[in-house]
């Protein structure tokens, strides 16, 4: 029966993979929504698929997020006391208002360390005045590192659904009504997206830009349980996608959608 099972999630694989044009599909047994043991597998099946494309010289965004914080958690150390010593890791976007164990920044420090590699961080608050972008834009060590950001050859990446983050960003009352006109369904590097994957929202913040995530070679989302489902389809109908690491759960829900 567990052969049957697995045999089973590589169709589906294969199936998820055709149906959005996808390099690489990965999906692991469970649910990660109600179990820590699957979410601790997703983030061990994200380590492994990350450090299958990384190359040494590479620079790769990260975002933020718990599955990340489990990715960064999993990532094992390189065998033979090797290490990616040119390698740098950089968080993809500003602060994004996250509690500090799963910030891109300290998500990106941690996953370097592991594998001998650079990182560079990003100060730069959640929920940004137009004001206060303007002038941060300006300051030179800003500006150097959201450069280096922006010539990202990897992004890795969660999703959320629209509702979800947010709340956990604390928008108020009215945007939140503002994203639910707008059909926002899900979310992911501070951009909201529609059920048919148009970005119908963005944050205000530094890093990563729209039309770098469309030119960025390798770009794969992380994301799992049962309801991210229709959260995770959205942003694979935006297109730009190519891997996706994804659980069971998550994985019969977007068949549910093709
Ligand atoms: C955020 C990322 O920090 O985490 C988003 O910027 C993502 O890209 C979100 O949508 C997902 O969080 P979690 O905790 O569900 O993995």
């Amino acid at each position: 029966p567990v052969m049957n099972e697995l045999f089973g999630l590589v169709e589906l694989e294969e199936k998820i993979r055709q149906a959005y044009g996808l390099r690489k599909v990965v999906i692991i047994p469970g649910d990660s929504e109600s179990s820590p043991e699957v979410k601790r597998e997703l983030g061990r099946a994200g380590a492994r698929t990350l450090l299958s494309f990384v190359e040494n010289g590479d620079t790769i965004a990260v975002t933020g997020g718990s599955t990340l914080a489990e990715v960064a958690e999993q990532m094992p150390a390189l065998p033979n006391g090797e290490s990616l010593t040119d390698t740098w890791f950089v968080p993809a976007r500003g602060g994004l208002g996250e509690s500090m164990e799963i910030q891109a920044n300290t998500i990106a420090s941690k996953m370097a360390k592991r594998v001998g590699a650079e990182y560079r961080l990003l100060h730069v608050p959640d929920l940004l005045s137009e004001d206060a972008y303007q002038s941060l834009v300006q300051d030179q060590h800003i500006q150097e590192i959201v450069d280096v950001i922006r010539r990202c050859r990897v992004i890795i990446h969660g999703i959320g659904d629209a509702m979800e983050m947010a709340r956990r960003r604390k928008l108020d009352d009215s945007s939140i009504q503002g994203l639910q006109a707008d059909g926002a369904i899900a979310e992911s590097f501070g951009y909201y997206f529609s059920e048919d994957g148009e970005v119908v929202h963005k944050m205000l913040t530094l890093g990563l830009r729209l039309e770098d995530i469309m030119r960025t070679e390798t770009i794969i989302g992380i994301a799992g349980g049962q309801g991210k489902g229709k959260a995770i389809h959205a942003v694979l109908r935006f297109g730009h996608e190519n891997i996706l690491v994804t659980d069971e759960a998550a994985a019969l829900e977007i068949e549910k959608e093709i």
